[in-house]
């Protein structure tokens, strides 16, 4: 779609500002924010909240590797109906994001699809086999500033503490995935009284936990950024929060799914709900929630875990972890009434931008001479997952037949609508 565009009559919200408006993009910029603009073509917005496009700080692309689950297309696309318009692409591919050419090749994929921007993320240590480090200052000179093993966490003290230390001289984050590995052997789902009940192996909250609380101490040492992954428990809330009290440079995520799920899903046996963290209990959505409140977590990320269909429906205990989320986060969230519209600007785009340090060009006020790449939402508009019509390669959603509320109606991504009324572009 060539010349300007008009989003007519949204309600814009940026920092400082909630207004009534029109904006208008020409040349990938946001041109003009104003009453009555006129452009080449309109896009109506009216009942609509028009924010900056959400920034994911946690998206399984599995390119290269795993393209039966998903492609770098498929995820940005997903990404796009869910308002993204940036993507953290996690290294667990195969090969693992470790070096230059796997990061290049990420990166040009995620152009040539051209829906939304594909960040790859680095891995920590090679192969994300934990044993040495991956060429951090390698990765770092082509660009890469979030470093993480997601899927597995750091297991050796003295390797992750030389990784903090790397990190903190080439100014780049390490994102930790905290689960000590001894703790979670042969564990499909939290350690608690139904777990037992059930007869499914528990996997306790004190092996997240024990990770966050030997990271946060890493961090006072080494004077590093760290963000911590998927935080599923209340005492991890409590010790992210303690640690932002003392005044360390940490962050925190949750995901829609921890949000709103709890352990007693996996009494179906029915692998869609086995995720790693596992879901927890409502007293953790509690305290997740409350920690979204306070700023103890900074961002919704989606953990987006597709799998292919023949591999969810092994059992409980063979069937990988993981769910779907691009699509469905908005809508998730919003239905569970955690926090104020303005919050989940906050958590979905302003903040991730920041922490994935793309911050000049995503999460940016809706604001002439910044770049369009926005997000134009209905927080009302009540809806459930048409399976058939996912853009996601996979179908491992937890979500089918809840209802969700608020849905993404236009996404522009460099000055380009991505998502008009809904539809993805092709
Ligand atoms: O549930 C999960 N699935 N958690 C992770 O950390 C990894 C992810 C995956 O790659 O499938």
């Amino acid at each position: 779609m060539s010349g300007s565009i008009v989003i007519k009559n949204g309600t814009i919200i940026n920092r400082t500002l909630q207004l009534v408006v029109d904006v208008k993009i020409e040349n990938g910029f946001v041109a003009e924010v104003g009453k009555n603009l006129k452009g080449d073509t309109q896009l109506d917005a009216s009942g609509c909240i028009v924010s900056s496009g959400f920034v994911d700080l946690h998206a399984h692309l599995r390119e290269p590797g795993k393209e039966e689950a998903e492609t770098i297309e498929t995820g940005s696309r997903a990404g796009a109906l869910g308002g993204y318009t940036a993507l953290v692409a996690m290294p667990n591919t195969d090969p693992p994001q470790d070096s230059v050419a796997v990061i290049d090749f990420v990166r040009e994929q995620g152009k040539r699809a051209g829906l939304v921007d594909v960040v790859p993320s680095g891995c920590i240590t090679l192969g994300r086999l934990g044993e040495s480090l991956a060429p951090m200052a390698e990765l770092a000179r082509a660009g890469v500033t979030f470093f993480t093993d997601d899927g597995n966490g750091v297991q050796d003290a003295a390797l992750m503490r030389r990784a903090l230390e790397y990190a903190r001289g080439l100014g780049v984050t390490l994102a930790q995935h905290c689960e000590v590995a001894e703790l979670t052997k042969g564990a499909v789902m939290n350690e608690c009284r139904c777990c037992t009940d059930l007869g499914l192996p528990g996997w306790p909250a004190i092996a997240e936990e024990l990770m966050v609380f030997r990271d946060i101490e890493l961090v006072r040492i080494t004077g590093a950024s760290m963000h911590f992954l998927h935080l599923s428990t209340k005492r991890s809330v409590e010790l992210v929060r303690a640690g932002k009290r003392d005044g360390l440079p940490i962050t925190a995520e949750v995901t829609p799914h921890h949000l709103s799920l709890t352990e007693e899903l996996l009494g179906s046996y029915n692998p869609v709900f086995k995720v790693n963290p596992p879901l927890r209990s409502a007293g953790d959505i509690q305290a997740l929630k409350a920690g979204l409140l306070d700023g103890t977590i900074d961002a919704i990320a989606t953990d987006h875990a597709p799998h292919p269909r023949r591999d969810k429906e092994m059992s409980l205990d063979m069937a990988p972890p993981g769910m779907l989320g691009l699509e469905t986060a908005l809508g998730v969230v919003l239905a569970e009434g955690a926090c104020e519209i303005r919050d989940i600007v906050a958590l979905m785009s302003w903040n991730p931008a920041k922490i994935a340090r793309i911050d000049k060009t995503h999460g940016c006020d809706v604001a002439a001479g910044n770049k369009a790449n926005l997000c134009v939402f209905d927080p009302e508009l009540t809806w459930s997952i048409d399976i058939n019509r996912l853009a996601s390669k996979s179908v491992n959603t937890p979500y089918l037949g809840r209802t969700l509320r608020g849905r993404v109606r236009h996404t522009i991504f460099n000055g380009s609508p991505t998502v008009i009324d809904g539809q993805a572009r092709r």
